[in-house]
């Protein structure tokens, strides 16, 4: 499922934990989507991300399955030349966001860059603290429909959590809801499908 969804977007988002972590591929392979590749996109305000030949976005973009990534990374920040050569050979490059380096990314001024870039619409997959930040009440309204699998496992203590923050003085009400909920049965798994409120 996460192929097809991937194939239904222009990009694919995930933060630079989620990179460096996994070494993701971020392409779709569902066959005969080599014409139609989503652009990856790696949240990497302080260009930290060590973006290499051998990294597995970029081994794919070469093979011609998958699109060169763009790193955003905040503005007045310094960006490795060797890195930037390798995004640059399979089409990707680093995209400054924002007009302060501290400040760090905020999603207005990314979905703006890369809406300005060609880019309708941004299926964002992770990881915790990416998910935590779009999920709040400050960007839930950036979010069109939420997709989750629950399948039947634990992670654990120090697994990744994702719950968006309480603001302060927030009782213990719901943070978020969705409506329109659809549960789909797929395997063991479970599909969860819906629309925030509010968006
Ligand atoms: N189960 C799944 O479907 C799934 C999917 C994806 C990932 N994951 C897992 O998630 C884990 C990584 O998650 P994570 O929470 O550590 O990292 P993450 O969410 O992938 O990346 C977080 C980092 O992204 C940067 N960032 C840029 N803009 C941000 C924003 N608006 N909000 C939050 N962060 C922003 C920050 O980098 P700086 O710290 O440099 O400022 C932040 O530390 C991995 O273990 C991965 O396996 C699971």
């Amino acid at each position: 499922m996460t192929h097809y969804l991937r194939s239904q977007h222009d990009a694919i988002l995930v933060g630079v934990g989620t990179a460096v972590a996994d070494d993701p591929g971020l392409n779709c392979r569902i066959a005969g989507a080599e014409e139609s590749q989503p652009r990856p996109v790696i949240l990497d305000p302080k260009a930290r991300w060590e973006v290499e030949e051998a990294s597995k976005v970029i081994r794919l973009a070469k093979a011609g399955k998958g699109k060169g990534p763009w790193v955003v990374v905040c503005r007045g920040v310094e960006v490795d030349e060797g890195r930037k050569r390798v995004l640059e050979a399979v089409g990707g490059g680093y995209l400054v966001c924002g007009e302060d380096g501290l400040k760090g990314l905020e999603w207005e001024a990314v979905l703006h860059l890369l809406g300005r870039r060609g880019i309708k619409s941004v299926m964002v997959e992770g990881g915790g603290k990416v998910i935590n930040s779009l999920l709040g009440r400050e960007n839930i309204g950036f979010v069109n429909s939420l997709i989750v699998t629950i399948a039947p496992t634990w992670l654990g203590q120090g697994g990744v959590v994702v719950s968006p923050d309480r603001e302060e003085g927030e009782e213990q009400s719901a943070v978020g809801r969705l409506r329109g909920v659809r549960w789909c049965p797929l395997g063991e798994d479970v599909v969860l499908c819906g629309f925030p409120r509010g968006s």
